[in-house]
């Protein structure tokens, strides 16, 4: 069975051997250098491939994304015409993103970035503490990342409310959809966390208004995507002390590029997109798992709506 391998920054090797555990026959080709007759391709493990590529293989029958997201493939106006493509969606990759998510709401809501000021000017004082049960935590995107960071919060004590295209009911968590939702869901959120898909409707979301809807000394987390943040807008945001802080994991471009004065800014902790890192072990598992599903007659488990975005 013949697998397409394509991304400029992951390993192709992990990967290889993670497949041929699962099958004997495998015929690992990476692009572009992949060698053999195209049409032997069945399925593509991709990240953000050379536009057109895809194109090359006419017996495609499903495209994977090595990540959770899934914008680096659509961006690409010439994909093969039917081809299912499927996101990831494994527990490890939301363990880690929980981790993520917990450790940066800990530290603001324990006062981290006030504190770390107060040491830069050798100032001894405590803060008033709020407890869990008085902070509200707001998360966009209630999907399978979004979602699990909220009950986690919400088990910490945390009041927590979340944000999504479509109704949810979630233990613990107070949810709101849809454009008219979303005014009513910043009402009050100190903390604001960002785990939506990037679309054409989620693209520049974190803009100055509504950011200017949270209240003042909010904090700011976004281990979704940098296009997601109006960086300019978050830079007035925190000149004018409306938000207090932001932990940014994800940038547009990256790497963010050496000038760029968020890598120095006091109020900003920036992270190389590392919130949650495919981990080819168990991401394998769970596209092994899905060929097994196509070839057996059946469907991949978590395809895309190209329409939507995600
Ligand atoms: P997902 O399961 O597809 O969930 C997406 C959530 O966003 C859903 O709740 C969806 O609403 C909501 N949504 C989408 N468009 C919306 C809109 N226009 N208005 C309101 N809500 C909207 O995705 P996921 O697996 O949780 O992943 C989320 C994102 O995290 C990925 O796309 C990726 O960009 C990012 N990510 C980052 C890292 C990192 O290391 N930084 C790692 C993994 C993933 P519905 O539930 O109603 O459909
Ligand atoms: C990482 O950014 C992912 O989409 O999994």
């Amino acid at each position: 069975m013949a697998i397409l391998f394509s991304s400029k920054t992951d390993d192709p090797e992990p990967w290889r051997a993670a497949l041929a555990a699962h099958f004997e026959d495998l015929d690992f080709r990476v692009w572009p250098d992949d060698g053999g007759d195209p049409a032997d391709v069945e399925f593509a493990l991709v990240w953000a491939q050379k536009e057109g590529a895809l194109k090359h293989y006419p017996n495609l029958r499903a495209i994977f994304s090595l990540g959770a997201g899934v914008e680096h493939i659509l961006r690409d106006s010439d994909l093969p015409a039917g081809v299912p493509i499927v996101r990831l969606v494994d527990a490890q990759l939301t363990r880690d993103m929980t981790e993520y998510v917990l450790a940066w709401v800990l530290y603001y809501h324990r006062d981290h970035h006030r504190y770390r000021a107060q040491q830069a000017a050798r100032q001894w004082r405590a803060l008033p503490p709020v407890v869990a049960a008085d902070r509200q935590v707001g998360i966009l995107g209630l999907g399978e990342l979004g979602r699990a960071s909220a009950s986690a919060l919400a088990g910490l004590g945390f009041r927590v409310r979340g944000w999504s295209r479509t109704a949810k009911e979630i233990e613990g968590v107070a949810c709101f959809d849809g454009a008219g939702g979303l005014g009513e869901f910043l009402d009050g959120v100190e903390i604001l966390v960002c785990l939506l898909p990037l679309t054409p409707e989620t693209r520049g979301i974190v803009d100055g208004a509504l950011l200017a809807a949270l209240p003042a000394g909010a904090c700011f987390i976004n281990a979704a995507r940098g296009g997601h943040m109006v960086a300019a807008d978050l830079v007035a945001a925190l000149a004018s002390g409306h938000i207090a802080g932001a932990t940014l994991d994800v940038f547009e471009p990256e790497p963010l590029p050496a000038a760029d004065p968020l890598w120095s800014h006091p109020g900003v902790n920036v992270t190389p997109h590392v919130a949650s890192i495919t981990y080819h072990k168990t991401a394998a598992a769970e596209i092994v798992e899905d060929i097994r599903r196509i070839r057996d007659g059946g469907r991949a488990r978590h395809v895309v709506d190209p329409a939507k975005g995600y």
